[in-house]
């Protein structure tokens, strides 16, 4: 491809999840900056059409924040773009709120981000992974003002080039397994469970089991338990039992857009505090309700004498071997620090996520970017990576950076917020670049 062809944005989106969809959002909304020239963007999403954890839509699970919560409302409470719009829309508001719940089904919120995303589909490619990034060769007059972004087509039709002012990183959460242990057709993580359970035939599923105390452990119980009322399910708990999610007011104070503030230009003291005292709003601990309703499950069983819902508490998982259909899990129990083994039809690791990490998609160019003593990138409050000198582009982050901007980082909480706020950083930037150089910026124009 010459390079006359490369179309130029201010901004490119790598992944097109909540936090870009939202991004999308808050750039038409935004107002101000550069007379005539509104600022460019294209995202690139890898999975075929726009999804939000499908393979976790299970039924009856719920949302983990209110409603009020969506991509813009906390930014824009009269945007077009809120969820109430959306139940307006499709003729359901009232009867939502008759319903009298401020957490919407997982399957209903995915409608609304579908019905947002519908707005913006002309914006993004889907099928279209970005795997690499590179500077451009300064081949014209001037310094160049971007970076190659490289775009792989995932029906294998090649790889085509963008050039990006801006980029903005949003790749989501990371599955994480116990070390040495693959996923396959019959061992997977949370986040296969959908596709992988539709693989196979149920009645196959004689014995499964579900390793991990969180929410997606628990929720995937539940989902085996009311799926295969023919098969024995098996609970591997690391802790003595669930623990509950703190959704209380005051504790929920967390997740508000001050808090960011509270965290960011905090002492070491301060975020440790964060951590110590609230990591129980969100990882290794389930929904009061969930707790309960698995709980009378069990107790039911013990009555009817009928059992095949097993917790195994303070179990761990050692090894796990493969033969055929069949998976034998090494189980070891933190009382007697013995081991046992399991036979399983299917076993799911609920075993949680990494925080997304963009070295691997820097990749050359990672060292430009500023670390800490802790070896994690360094990232301004409006979620710009700190440089060590000037580039001639910027990379925002949404996502990973719980160790800058705290808990909210992976979540929807702040989305709406945060999204603003980078908007509003890349239309600063790119207005002071053009007073310093006192030439307008073209904007969504081909490189010559
Ligand atoms: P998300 O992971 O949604 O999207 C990232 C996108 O980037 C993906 O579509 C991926 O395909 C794409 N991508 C990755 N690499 C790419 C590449 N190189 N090129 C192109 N595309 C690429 N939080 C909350 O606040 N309330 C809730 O109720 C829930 N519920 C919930 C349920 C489940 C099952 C999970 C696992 C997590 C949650 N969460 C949550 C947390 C979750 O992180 C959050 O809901 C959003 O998914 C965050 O949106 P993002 O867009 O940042 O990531
Ligand atoms: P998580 O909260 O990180 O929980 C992972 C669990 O796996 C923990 O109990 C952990 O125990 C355990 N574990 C890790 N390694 C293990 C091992 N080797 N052996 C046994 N247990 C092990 O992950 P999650 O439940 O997937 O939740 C992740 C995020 O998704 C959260 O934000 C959650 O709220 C969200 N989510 C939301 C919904 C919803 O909206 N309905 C549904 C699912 C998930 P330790 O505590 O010892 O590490």
């Amino acid at each position: 491809m010459g390079t006359s062809e490369i179309e130029t944005y201010d901004l490119v989106g790598v992944g097109f999840g909540p936090s870009n969809l939202s991004l999308a959002v808050a750039l038409e909304e935004h107002r101000g900056g550069i007379p005539g020239q509104p600022l460019t963007a294209a995202f690139f999403e890898r999975q075929p059409s726009f999804g939000w954890h499908r393979n976790m839509l299970l039924p009856h699970t719920t949302m983990q924040i209110s409603f009020l919560k969506d991509l813009v409302t906390f930014r824009n409470p009269l945007s077009r773009h809120s969820f109430v719009s959306y139940l307006h829309s499709v003729g359901r508001l009232t009867q939502f709120v008759n319903n009298q719940d401020f957490f919407p089904t997982r399957q209903e919120f995915h409608q609304y981000l579908e019905w947002v995303e519908s707005n913006f589909s002309h914006q993004v490619s889907y099928g279209s992974e970005v795997t690499g990034l590179r500077l451009p060769e300064n081949s014209g007059p001037g310094r160049p003002d971007h970076v190659q972004v490289e775009v792989r087509d995932t029906g294998g039709s090649g790889t085509r080039i963008v050039n990006a002012r801006n980029l903005v990183i949003s790749t989501g959460l990371v599955p994480r397994m116990p070390e040495g242990i693959q996923r396959d057709e019959r061992v997977w993580h949370s986040s296969d469970l959908l596709e992988r359970f539709r693989g196979l035939n149920g009645d196959d599923l004689k014995n499964v089991a579900v390793v991990g105390a969180g929410q997606s452990a628990a929720e995937i119980t539940r989902f085996f338990h009311d799926m295969l009322p023919h098969a024995q399910v098996t609970a591997v708990i690391p802790s003595y039992g669930y623990s509950v999610a703190d959704d209380t007011p005051f504790a929920n104070q967390v997740f508000d857009p001050s808090a960011v503030d509270d965290y960011y230009f905090g002492t070491e003291l301060t975020r440790e505090a964060f951590w110590r005292y609230h990591r129980n709003t969100n990882y290794s601990v389930v929904d009061d309700e969930l707790i309960r309703d698995l709980h009378k499950r069990s107790y039911q069983e013990d009555v009817s004498g009928h059992k095949r819902l097993q917790f195994l508490n303070l179990t761990r998982v050692a090894a796990v071997r493969r033969a055929g259909t069949e998976t034998r899990v090494t189980l070891r129990s933190l009382v007697e620090g013995e081991s046992r083994e399991l036979e399983t039809d299917a076993l799911v690791f609920a075993t949680g996520y990494d925080s997304m990490e963009p070295s691997r998609l820097l990749g050359d160019l990672d060292q430009h970017f500023l670390r800490n003593q802790n070896g994690l990138h360094r990232v301004e409050r409006n979620y710009r990576i700190a440089t060590t000198g000037a580039l001639p582009f910027d990379v925002y982050l949404q996502g990973g950076t719980e160790h800058t901007h705290g808990l909210t980082s992976s979540l929807l909480s702040n989305l709406a917020i945060r999204s603003g706020e980078i908007v509003k950083s890349i239309e600063q930037r790119r207005t002071e670049r053009a007073l310093i150089h006192r030439t307008p910026v073209a904007a969504g124009e081909s490189t010559s």
